[in-house]
């Protein structure tokens, strides 16, 4: 019987490359999203009998109660959501957004992982992600760094907690999502995404099928539990003086 993969984020970017990949790989997948249409196109995207879509907010707990309980059992989750940011740094960081992207991204995560629970097989796994900014040491990026640092603490803690299921974080670097249509205009965005690749000892920013690869690794191999993969094109590296 297949397996049943519910990707929370799935409707674009990371979340929907792990989507197709996966049901490539014979899952059944739901993946889900905030907006209807993004998730209708996502599933008709991803193709074949056994993808479907919801539209839900990994913030909104009742709205992920009633969703679990509707999916049934579930044999993976993934959560590639992401929060609002908070961009700058600490010394002039808007603690309001601070605490909104603390909010959306790990305490929405964390919602996610308790109204899935009682439906997660116990053979099953978790796959969080994180980001580059965790442990890049990048000045600006203060408020990124402590969402994401959470997220990548969190997760070794919840390995045991959960154990047997197995919990295991992806670290991206930079990848071309929709991700950046937020964050910089789009007159901007080729020659933002362009200036990190000199940064970057592969030459290139990431594509979301090099992190999705990743995942669908996490998801299969049944003894990789408590990990923190990062997955930057090398990025976090510092040559040494
Ligand atoms: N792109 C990068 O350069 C980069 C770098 C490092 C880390 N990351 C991390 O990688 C993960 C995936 O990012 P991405 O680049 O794939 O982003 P993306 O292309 O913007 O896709 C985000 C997906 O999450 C959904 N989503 C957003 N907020 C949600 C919410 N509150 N509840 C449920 N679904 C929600 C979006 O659909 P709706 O908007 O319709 O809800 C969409 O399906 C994020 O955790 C991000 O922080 C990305």
């Amino acid at each position: 019987m297949s397996q049943h993969t519910v990707i929370v984020g799935g409707t674009a970017g990371i979340g929907l490359a792990t989507a197709r990949r996966l049901a490539a790989e014979g899952h059944r997948v739901t993946v889900i999203g905030r907006d209807a249409d993004r998730v209708k196109q996502a599933v008709a995207e991803i193709g074949g009998e056994g993808a479907q879509g919801r539209a839900a907010s990994m913030t909104d707990r009742a709205a992920l109660n009633a969703l679990f309980s509707e999916l049934g059992p579930v044999d993976n989750l993934v959560v590639t959501a992401p929060g609002t940011g908070a961009p700058g740094t600490l010394a002039e960081l808007d603690l309001e957004a601070l605490d909104e992207a603390f909010h959306t991204k790990f305490t929405g995560l964390a919602h996610t992982v308790q109204a899935a629970l009682p439906h997660l097989a116990k053979q099953g796994s978790i796959t969080i992600v994180s980001a580059a900014s965790a442990q890049c040491a990048l000045p600006g990026t203060a408020g990124l760094a402590a969402v994401n640092g959470a997220v990548e603490t969190l997760t070794p803690t919840l390995a045991l907690e959960l154990a047997p299921i197995r919990v295991n974080c992806v670290s991206p670097g930079v990848v071309d999502s929709d991700w950046w249509n937020r964050v910089v205009p789009a007159a901007q965005r080729a020659a933002v995404l362009d200036s990190f690749v000199a940064a970057t000892p592969v030459g290139r920013i990431g594509k979301p099928d090099d992190i999705a690869d990743v995942i669908a690794l996490l998801v299969r191999n049944g003894y990789l539990t408590g990990t923190v993969i990062p997955v930057d094109g090398g990025a976090r590296l510092k040559p040494q003086a």
